[in-house]
């Protein structure tokens, strides 16, 4: 098995290296048209540099000095694979709805493989957007407007339990259980209890492994992560045997119907004969998608909106004055409302203008399935290109000072930024099914939040490392007090 997993190993190293001779040559025949730029050594290319920026949260200036050298187009060599780079508004349009399948999504193999064959990252044409369309049936508004109540209840439940009774918090960690909590009450519908904390240790390990090296063998962190993803394929499958169970069920005793999760409302399709209908395999490795894409990144919002509350005085007022007006009109513990939430106007721009400044996935790849002719130059079959929703939320032209927290932005009768200049929850087909999801856990919790605690940061600068998203050196330390009423 051991030799097995090294002769893989060696053949992947192999491979690799064959592919890079094959861009090399492939480039060499164009020469002429390829943008400007260079491929750097030979499989390493500008690794290094580009690793190192990403970890500092400084990609913008990696990407700006290629564009002073070169201009808004031109090729780097990133682990193996050339890169074109491309910056501005129509770049993104090209890159984010590129017609024909010219471009293809790219993830790197240890992603791939911890998600699965059916997983909505791997589809392509009909088959994706159908997927797309099941999912977005569970993640729109209209859908998750019922959810409110339960997303409240856990975090109030969170913040008696981990808040309640200390004076200082790691904030990051803290909001990942949050985020957890949040995910399986809603995709997979399991309350809290034993069976929610199964999850977890192999949820955590599937997720360090996704930017693993792709090598498996005993001890690499690769093989963990599978073997993570086994148990928690294990589960799914005993998870989805009971839901089916009561779904059975339901149908005798229709009264019996309980809110839905999204487990049970993949699950429906195999019923509902107007719809294609959905293998286990497609759903578990769905359900796998929708806990990993969205427990950091929602995580690492709700962590730097509170990070951006504590050092804006201003900002913060205006939020707590919004909440406690929401408050006033309810009583003591009353869950919040679909209606509440559309209250939340001014706090709803601060949930964008932080994702503006810190978007958590910063930059976005796609491949070439044919040689592309993109503004003069040649992009090679095989090349990848590379657009940054954090230049482009950089971008001055846009954003008049772009580096200022400034929610006023988002105002209703502020200029509406150009199509393609908001990036964070990407554009196009492959656009960010859960956005709506992720700005209705935001509201809730700063609600939550700003109307029990008040906050200080211990380190009021404390900075975060990208790997690949944000986590803060010391979990972003706070010193919090209860609001006495
Ligand atoms: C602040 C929170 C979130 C951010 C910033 C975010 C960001 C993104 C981005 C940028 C993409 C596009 C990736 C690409 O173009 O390849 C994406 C895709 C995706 N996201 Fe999110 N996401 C968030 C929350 C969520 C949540 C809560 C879920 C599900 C519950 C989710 C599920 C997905 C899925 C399934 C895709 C793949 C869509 C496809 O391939 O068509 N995300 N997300």
């Amino acid at each position: 098995m051991e030799l097995k997993a090294l002769t893989m190993s060696l053949l992947l190293l192999l491979l690799s290296f064959l592919l890079y001779v094959y861009f090399f040559s492939r480039g060499k025949k164009y020469s002429k048209k390829l943008p400007p730029g260079s491929l750097g050594l030979p499989l390493i290319g500008q690794s290094f540099t580009f690793q190192k920026a990403m970890k500092d949260d400084k990609i913008e200036e990696w990407i700006q000095k290629g564009i002073v050298k070169h201009g808004p187009i031109w090729k780097a060599c990133l682990f193996g694979s050339p890169v074109v780079v491309l910056h501005g508004t129509s770049a993104n349009k090209f890159v984010y709805t590129c017609a024909g399948g010219k471009l293809a999504n790219t993830h790197p193999p240890s992603v791939s493989r911890i998600l699965g064959r059916k997983s909505i990252v791997k589809m392509t044409g009909d088959n994706h957007k159908r997927l797309k369309e099941a999912l977005f049936s569970f993640l729109k508004p209209d859908v998750l407007k019922q959810f409110v109540a339960k997303i409240d209840e856990e975090t109030q439940n969170h913040l008696e339990t981990h808040w309640h009774g200390r004076n200082e918090v790691q904030v990051q960690p803290l909001l990942k259980t949050l985020t957890f909590n949040v995910i399986c009450s809603l995709v997979f519908g399991i309350e809290r209890g034993p069976k929610r904390d199964q999850f977890l240790p192999p949820f955590k390990d599937m997720i360090r492994s996704f930017i693993a090296i792709p090598v498996n063998l005993p001890f690499t962190q690769f093989n963990r992560g599978l073997k993570a993803r086994k148990q928690v394929v294990a589960l799914l499958v005993d998870l989805l045997h009971e839901k089916r169970e009561a779904l059975k069920e339901q149908k005798q005793q229709p009264s019996a119907h309980k809110d839905q999760d999204l487990i049970t409302s993949l699950l429906k399709t195999q019923y509902d004969d107007s719809s294609e209908m959905m293998s286990d395999e497609m759903i578990i490795d769905n359900v796998i998608v929708l806990m990993l894409g969205g427990y950091d990144t929602i995580s690492v919002l709700l962590t730097l909106i509170v990070k951006c509350l504590a050092n804006n005085k201003p900002v913060y007022l205006n939020i707590a004055q919004e909440q406690e007006e929401i408050m006033k009109n309810k009583s003591p513990g009353e869950a919040l409302t679909w209606e509440d939430l559309t209250k939340m106007k001014y706090t709803s721009r601060v949930v964008s203008e932080t994702l503006r400044l810190h978007p958590p996935v910063n930059v976005h790849f796609q491949r070439a399935t044919q040689d592309i002719e993109y503004e003069g130059y040649i992009i090679p079959k095989g090349w990848q290109v590379m657009v940054s929703a954090s230049m482009t939320h950089m971008d001055d032209n846009i954003f008049p000072n772009p580096t200022m927290f400034d929610p006023t932005r988002f105002e209703k009768h502020a200029p509406s930024p150009p199509p393609f200049s908001l990036l964070s929850f990407g554009a196009g087909p492959r656009m960010c099914p859960g956005m709506e999801f992720a700005k209705m856990e935001s509201l809730v919790m700063i609600h939550r939040l700003v109307t029990l605690f008040t906050w200080e940061l211990l380190n009021k600068d404390e900075s975060f490392k990208r790997s690949p998203f944000p986590e803060f050196d010391q979990g972003l330390q706070a010193q919090i007090s209860p609001i006495i009423r």
